[in-house]
């Protein structure tokens, strides 16, 4: 046997991710980050703190406390996980398969359940990117798993927490991914006390700005939890990913801020998109636009040529037309991304 011999024969079938481009020099728009970043006293605070990173990882606690008053809940009902990706696996790992999401939605859930070899059931939305309870469990009948992605991630679309709760019922895992929350300001959170096979899934990557420290967390059923971390490795959030969830909790107003902004923003600029192209309106920090005639690949090099960095995303399966992704950025990324649009 050769060494590639040895490979799960379902490894060779994995498409790995492909994340927004960052280019130097150029204005990223691509990965749906904060570009306000995370608030002045968290950089300060973290300053203080690196030179105890000789330390393991010893802040859970601490954390778990914070995030259960930010969001209201016991800290035994939060799981921490190294970005909200690692919480996505974690669940994938703790429960059965078949899994079953909706299409098109946040690529991370098929990949991951590639990874774990598991049967995996795309559930198309309506051609206008809404979602139809009725249509997805039928659709997901044989599913023991659920993510549903609200606001979701490409569309920018929400599911009403009612079709939620219609899903929730089958008594299956229901995932909640609420990466996007701070944008839309609507939970499904509190589906939790009559239904303990709720998870919401959420992140400090996004309103926040820390992606690139990696923090994400679920709020879960306590039993539910306790599986979670069971499959958690021991020091998955690191240290400085602690200190400054801890620290960024401390000052909500500056997250509310900067997320006010970019709505404010996001709302001009889906005005100025709508005049040549078809957009969905978004609930998000990112706005998902048909560029027909265009392809989404000229759109991105007609934006690079202009040094803006957009996502265009892969023709959906099923679906009409040519889609690029687009974040919303500071008001100044703003201005030069409607200066580059008038240009293409
Ligand atoms: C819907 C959704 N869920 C999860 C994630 C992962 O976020 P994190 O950076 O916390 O891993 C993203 C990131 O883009 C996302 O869009």
């Amino acid at each position: 046997m050769k060494p590639t011999d040895y490979i799960n024969e379902w490894v060779n079938r994995i498409t790995p991710y492909s994340p927004g481009k960052t280019i130097d020099g150029m204005t990223k728009l691509a990965s749906n980050e904060n570009s306000y970043g995370p608030s002045p006293k968290v950089i300060a605070g973290l300053r203080e703190k690196i030179p105890e990173v000789f330390r393991y990882p010893h802040k859970n606690l601490h954390v778990k406390e914070k995030l259960s008053e930010y969001c209201r809940v016991k800290p035994e009902n939060i799981v921490l996980s190294n970005g909200s990706d690692e919480m996505i696996e974690l669940i994938i790992k703790a429960f059965k398969g078949p899994i079953a999401s909706i299409y098109p939605s946040f690529v991370s859930y098929p990949i991951y359940a590639q990874i774990y070899n598991r049967e995996y059931i795309s559930s198309s939305l309506n051609q206008d990117f809404s979602f139809d309870h009725r249509k997805f469990i039928k659709d997901a009948w044989k599913a023991n798993l659920m993510f549903l992605c609200s606001p979701n991630n490409p569309t920018g679309k929400v599911i009403d927490v009612a079709d939620i709760e219609e899903v929730a019922q089958t008594g299956k895992i229901v995932v909640v991914d609420e990466a996007y929350f701070e944008f839309y300001g609507t939970t499904a959170k509190h589906l939790l006390l009559q239904y303990p096979n709720v998870i919401i899934m959420r992140t400090m990557a996004k309103a926040f700005g820390l992606a690139g420290l990696r923090m994400g967390y679920a709020i879960a059923d306590p039993e539910l939890a306790e599986a979670l971390k069971k499959v958690r490795g021991p020091f998955t959030t690191n240290y400085l990913a602690q200190e400054a969830t801890i620290l960024a909790l401390k000052d909500l107003d500056y997250m509310k801020k900067s997320v006010s902004r970019i709505i404010t923003d996001r709302k001009a600029i889906e005005k100025r998109l709508a005049e040549k192209y078809k957009i969905t309106p978004s609930y998000t920090n990112f706005i998902l636009a048909d560029v027909s005639p265009m392809s989404s690949k000229e759109f991105f090099d007609r934006m690079l040529e202009q040094k803006i960095v957009v996502r265009p995303q892969p023709k959906f399966n099923g679906f009409e037309g040519n889609y690029v992704r687009i974040t919303v950025g500071t008001s100044e990324e703003n201005f030069l991304l409607l200066d580059a649009l008038s240009k293409v």
